[in-house]
């Protein structure tokens, strides 16, 4: 039994020793043969990018070219802006996903657009505008000190302001010239609990060409790493070709990787050695990122099913279910730095939560009742789960979505 007040955790535990300190006319929602979990935490994620999700053929940088940067144009618009963030949102919750690292367009209104909603629903969110001063069209480009002031002026408007937060967001070395980069760092490490975000090493192409444009630099994360860009809150997407030193530096240095499976395998980038990252002399901070458009669903219970699967692709152990579910929930909150207020279910936790439905469909129904441990029923769900095993949502201590119940 959890019982929220005041949107946090009051009490957490069986019935039979939590009941007593329910508040008279307390309302009780009950969830029969449920699981309640923390709200799933996805680290890595574009909201323009919902409308050109599933789009056919391409690897990264064509990919960015043919269907994400016309995409992204359509966001001068506020209007369209602010209806792709509701229903963006909406999606979230509908997969159980309560917060999220989010990029937004290169104009500023698409973030207020995004942090609007967020606040009307009341998540836990952490979103920036995407710096872009070359390698892309004109009109999705700002410039460095253009680009500086801008997100100046966000991190004023939304840092902090309730449950967001802002991460300084350049798209990645291929689009932001050294000068950008070197203002994003400092902007960056201009206030406490700020957040980076930007994409490292995702393909050999897309590798090749960052050390043609930054001959000096003796790696791609050094490239950030000179910029002052690497640190803790510095969250990094993919990560796939990273050698040994680029670990030992982020485990040295608090940053995160966020395994984004489905966009990795979607777009053939490479398969992510998350036992590597995590080898246990200099663990590495990782969380699951969905990755839409590239990513191929919202569901944090899909995308810990892809991630089992590279894991059986890359040698060394396979994915438990156990630890399947601490990288959506717990490990992405320790990893973002943010475990003392989400990620779990305990007593002065915020009440962010998200109730599965083990039989959710028939498959998993005859699979599931078989199930002799809590392991094996949510190994279950990862691989064959999705939004339809999300039963209810919870945000702040208020159920914002109810699944609707089929009728007979
Ligand atoms: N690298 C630079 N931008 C992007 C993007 O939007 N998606 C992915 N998957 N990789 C990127
Ligand atoms: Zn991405």
């Amino acid at each position: 039994m959890l019982i929220m007040q005041n949107g946090k955790i009051t009490h957490c535990g069986p019935y039979t020793q939590t009941h007593q300190f329910l508040p008279a006319n307390c309302p009780v929602t009950h969830y029969p043969d449920s699981l309640i979990s923390a709200g799933f935490i996805d680290t890595h994620v574009h909201y323009p990018q919902l409308p050109v999700i599933a789009s056919w053929g391409d690897e990264l940088l064509a990919w960015l070219q043919h269907y994400v940067f016309p995409a992204e144009s359509r966001f001068a618009d506020k209007t369209f802006a602010s209806a792709t963030a509701k229903a963006f949102l909406t999606e979230l919750l509908h997969n159980g996903t309560t917060t999220a690292a989010v990029y937004c367009t290169v104009h500023s209104h698409s973030v207020d657009a995004f942090f609007e909603e967020s606040a009307r629903l009341g998540t836990r969110m952490i979103a920036g505008k995407v710096l872009m001063d070359r390698n892309a069209p004109t009109a999705l480009q700002d410039t460095a000190q253009q680009g500086y002031a801008d997100s100046a002026a966000l991190i004023a408007r939304w840092h902090g302001n309730g449950r967001q937060l802002y991460a300084v967001t350049p798209r990645f070395a291929l689009t932001s010239t050294p000068e950008q980069l070197e203002l994003a760092g400092t902007l960056f490490n201009s206030q406490p609990g700020l957040f980076m975000q930007t994409h490292l090493s995702e393909t050999q192409q897309e590798c090749a060409e960052v050390k043609r444009l930054f001959p000096n630099a003796s790696s791609y994360l050094d490239v950030y790493d000179k910029a002052g860009l690497v640190g803790p809150r510095a969250l990094f997407g993919h990560g796939i070709h990273l050698h040994e030193q680029d670990f030992q530096h982020c485990h040295t240095t608090g940053c995160m990787l966020a395994h984004c499976p489905t966009s990795n395998l979607f777009l053939g980038s490479g398969l992510f050695k998350l036992f590597d990252a995590k080898a246990p002399h200099r663990p590495v901070h990782v969380g699951l990122g969905t990755d839409v458009g590239a990513g191929t669903s919202l569901s944090l219970l899909a995308t810990m099913g892809e991630a089992y699967k590279v894991s059986a692709l890359t040698g060394g152990p396979k994915l438990h279910a156990l630890q399947a579910f601490w990288l959506a929930t717990a490990g992405a909150a320790q990893s973002l730095h943010l475990s003392h207020k989400i990620g779990t279910l305990a007593v002065g936790m915020e009440a962010d939560l998200c109730v599965l439905n083990p039989k959710a469909t028939p498959l998993l129904a005859q699979r599931t009742q078989r199930s002799q441990s809590i392991a094996d029923a949510l190994f279950a769900l990862m691989i064959l789960g999705d939004d339809r095993c999300i039963e209810a949502t919870w945000v702040n201590g208020h159920c914002v979505y109810q699944q609707p119940h089929k009728g007979l």
